[in-house]
């Protein structure tokens, strides 16, 4: 044992997985050995799913019964959409999801069962569920009707047609498909241990995804689309974003949608995601916020050397797509509920408790006093 700290876990290696592999040497991602840039030119959102859940890509019988399977579990209960009609309209659409997750865990039968074939089954449930969830809270809150799914509608497409009641053309139902792949699987990020940790003490699948929502809130992880937006927002033209970088970093701000624990000489999904980024601007005829990203990502590259990650283009492709700002996260758990689905399941294939050791720096040894003579 040693007493050296690794603040963060920084380069620690804390277990074995086959789900993916991030080497930023070669600025490269792999889910299940298939480059994620080469699943995105042939594979829909649905066949790289199955490849994360199930370690294969399907062949078209296999891909057939699992659409019908998601198909089949979109509508969520009764009881759950009086609860989501019932939100504060205020509340972070994170802390809404983090609960109807919740929910979702007291209406299951099975919730406490972890054997492999009910946590797929559950993990069916929640990947089927939440988005038409997300959606309803998306329409409750501007006091629209909240619309059922519908089955002959793709699961991107579905996700449009709840929010919206309209499926938009389809290089923009691509570009967000391209998105959920991307933010499908990253290996051992922060939302992805703690839903991993929470495995790890027999714990369910409904109460680990429910923190890993937590966790993907926060705006070191998933919540930076957002930031990407907000700051987007403030700077307004592209003549205004070399100043506004400028003035933030002279005030030793971070920068939100750049750098990353492991890439740091470039995330390995970006490319695509920019590729995507720049057709839906072309499509929505504003290009005005691809050309703020281009002056922002050359500018930290020159002065900082710090690359983008992939919130920076995932989240200003989100805003043109018509999503609200505080909804790009959300997004994020709708493709990333296939990656913790599958890691919580490796956990409980192989697991062992975690519990890492702590260094105390607190006071000495002290008396306890009675209450009267503190
Ligand atoms: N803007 C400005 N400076 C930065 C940024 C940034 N976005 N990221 C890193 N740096 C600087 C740090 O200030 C630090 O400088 P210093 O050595 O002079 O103190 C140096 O680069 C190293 O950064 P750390 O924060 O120590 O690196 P770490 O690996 O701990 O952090 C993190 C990674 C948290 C992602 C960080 O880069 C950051 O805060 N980025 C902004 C938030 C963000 O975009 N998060 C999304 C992550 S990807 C995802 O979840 C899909």
């Amino acid at each position: 044992m040693t007493d050296e700290i690794k603040k963060g876990l920084l380069g620690i290696v804390v277990d074995e997985t086959t789900i993916s592999q991030v080497m930023p040497e070669i600025n490269s991602l792999t889910y299940r050995g298939y480059a994620v840039q080469d699943l995105c030119e042939v594979c829909s959102f649905e066949e790289v799913a199955y490849l994360i859940l199930n370690g294969d890509l399907p062949n078209s019988i296999q891909l057939n019964k699992f659409k019908k399977e998601e198909k089949a579990n979109r509508n969520i209960t009764i009881n759950l959409r009086e609860i989501i009609n019932h939100m504060p309209k205020k509340a972070h659409p994170m802390d809404v999801a983090r609960t109807f997750v919740s929910v979702m865990g007291l209406e299951d039968k099975e919730t406490s069962d972890n054997s492999p074939e009910a946590n797929m089954r559950k993990t069916m449930r929640i990947f089927a569920k939440t988005p038409t969830a997300i959606a309803a809270f998306f329409r409750v809150r501007k006091g629209k009707k909240i619309i059922k799914p519908k089955k002959d509608l793709s699961f991107s497409e579905n996700f449009f047609y709840m929010c919206f009641g309209k499926v938009p053309q389809k290089e923009i139902v691509k570009a967000f498909d391209i998105s959920l792949i991307l933010y499908a699987e990253h290996s051992f990020n922060v939302s992805t241990f703690t839903a991993r940790t929470i495995t790890s003490s027999l714990s369910d699948i409904y109460g680990a995804i429910t923190g890993a929502i937590a966790s993907l809130k926060g705006p070191l992880h998933g919540g930076a689309n957002e930031e990407v937006m907000h700051m987007m927002k403030k700077i307004k033209t592209p003549d205004k974003a070399k100043s506004w970088l400028i003035d933030n970093l002279n005030k030793k701000q971070v920068v939100m949608g750049f750098g990353h624990r492991v890439y740091k000489s470039g995330d390995s999904r970006v490319p695509t995601m920019k590729k995507y980024f720049l057709k839906v601007s072309k499509l929505k005829k504003d290009e005005n916020l691809h050309k703020i990203g281009e002056i922002i990502e050359k500018e930290m590259l020159k002065r900082k050397n710090i690359h983008p990650n992939l919130d920076f283009p995932t989240g200003p492709t989100y805003h043109l797509m018509g999503f609200d700002t505080d909804f790009f996260t959300p997004i994020f758990v709708i493709a990333r509920i296939t990656g913790w689905s599958a890691h919580i399941m490796e956990q409980h294939i192989s697991n062992k408790l975690i519990r890492p050791l702590s260094k105390y720096k607190g006071s000495k040894h002290r008396k306890v006093m009675l209450l009267n003579q503190r």
